[in-house]
């Protein structure tokens, strides 16, 4: 933190600063807080949210020179549209301080116009600004092959067990003490902190389960925390074994959130996956996509084919290789796989009319499947569920699929 409020103290600003750590160190957080609290002129855009590069060129004009400057961008500007516009304002507004520019999520930009990159790296050229690269990944995978000019690279460490107690210990419910929940606090990160350091999942665990710690207090007294220590142990150790399993991520749940917060409660919570509403053939396509996960690929013959011929069972049970799909995770799988899985558990039901594609992206908007491998452009899409045996299930009993005779790993 310190590091970078000296470097935007200085006179002299860098081109590009590139920041990089794992997820939930603070690389957002830390950078809005500074740049709103020293009142710097600064436009952050999430990638994750820019569909098109149109759109995140107009939210770093409509931050940096108000919001008539993105009418002066035609309809699906180009790159170099984009430069001749942050020209032109510059010249109409000259900048005083050094003004930023803060992409999150950069690592996506590889994925945008190929000389994006580049471009953003030598926007100095053009004003007085700062372009600063939030990502996880570090610089080395991110340099396009075709050389650019070199960001100031920047490391956030993961937070020490320390910072974790000082962090978590802020967000304190307003009916008890602060003391009694850093108590608290002290207890989740006695209990969790050996697997689990994430931040985000460590402020849901103790949101999760502050109302079970302070239920003996009736009886008890706050400083006897032997007692509530006792209460609260094992419903610890419970929560220990969904740790990263919950149906919903903790990521997805800051948004939810987020948005319950604008909304004023009128959403309630995604937690519990009985309040996860998905259409009918939703159901299907992730289902589909859970077999096509966990399931290999060459006993899909054996599982949706009607009549495959005979496969010798030994074969198709290869049992050497013991080691349970599920252990494993995920696997990456294409679309045409999907689709034929899908088709298959679906058939004797109405064929779908519905798009099935748009569906499909929903899944991924919902975080329920994750398209990976969006590096190589020339090969087609692929995805992995991103959902929980549990969860799967649920959704597989309200479509009375019986999903447990299509996984291999429990044959
Ligand atoms: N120093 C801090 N003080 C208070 N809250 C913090 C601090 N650092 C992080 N947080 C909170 O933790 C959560 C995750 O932090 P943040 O989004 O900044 O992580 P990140 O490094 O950007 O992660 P990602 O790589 O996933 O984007 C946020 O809700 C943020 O408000
Ligand atoms: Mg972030």
């Amino acid at each position: 933190m310190l590091d970078c409020s000296n470097l935007m103290m200085e006179q002299c600003s860098y081109p590009s600063i590139f920041i990089y750590g794992h997820r939930a160190t603070g690389k957002s957080h830390v950078m809005h807080t500074l740049l709103k609290e020293l009142e710097l002129p600064y436009a952050t855009v999430s990638c994750v949210e820019c569909v098109s590069v149109g759109l995140l060129f107009e939210q770093v004009l409509l931050s940096l020179f108000g919001s008539d400057s993105a009418s002066l961008l035609s309809r699906s500007p180009s790159l170099s549209d984009f430069v001749r516009v942050y020209k032109q304002l510059c010249v109409q507004a000259s900048a005083k301080q050094t003004r930023y520019i803060v992409l999150d999520r950069a690592e996506l930009l590889r994925n945008m116009e190929t000389n994006l990159l580049p471009a953003f790296l030598r926007l100095q050229e053009l004003d007085n600004v700062t372009v600063i690269l939030l990502s996880e990944i570090v610089w080395d995978k991110f340099r396009p092959n075709t050389g650019c000019f070199e960001p100031l690279l920047l490391h956030f460490p993961d937070y020490s067990k320390g910072e974790l107690q000082q962090i978590l210990s802020e967000d304190s419910h307003p009916s008890y003490s602060p003391e009694l929940y850093s108590a608290f606090i002290n207890i989740l990160l006695g209990v969790f902190y050996s697997v689990c350091r994430d931040l985000r999942e460590l402020r849901h665990l103790a949101a999760l389960n502050f109302s079970k710690f302070v239920e003996p207090l009736e009886q008890v007294k706050e400083g006897d925390t032997h007692k509530l220590w006792r209460n609260i142990e094992p419903h610890l150790k419970k929560a220990m074994q969904t740790v990263y399993l919950r149906e919903v991520s903790s990521v997805q749940w800051e948004q939810q959130l987020q948005m319950e917060e604008k909304e004023a409660g009128a959403v309630r919570g995604l937690s519990a996956h009985a309040h996860v509403e998905l259409p009918y053939y939703s159901k299907f396509l992730l289902i589909a996509a859970y077999l096509a996960s966990y399931n290999p690929a060459r006993t899909d013959k054996r599982f949706f084919l009607k009549h495959h011929g005979k496969i010798k069972k030994t074969n198709f049970l290869k049992k050497h290789e013991k080691t349970s799909n599920h252990l494993l995770g995920p696997k990456p799988f294409p679309l045409d796989r999907l689709l034929a899985i899908f088709y298959s558990v679906v058939d004797s039901r109405v064929a779908p009319t519905a798009s099935v594609f748009s569906q499909i992206s929903s899944l991924v908007t919902l975080q329920l499947l994750n398209q990976v491998g969006h590096d190589d452009q020339l090969d087609a899409p692929k995805y992995k569920c991103a959902v929980s045996l549990d969860f799967i299930l649920a959704i597989s009993r309200t479509v009375s699929f019986d999903m447990v005779k299509y996984l291999y790993d429990f044959l």
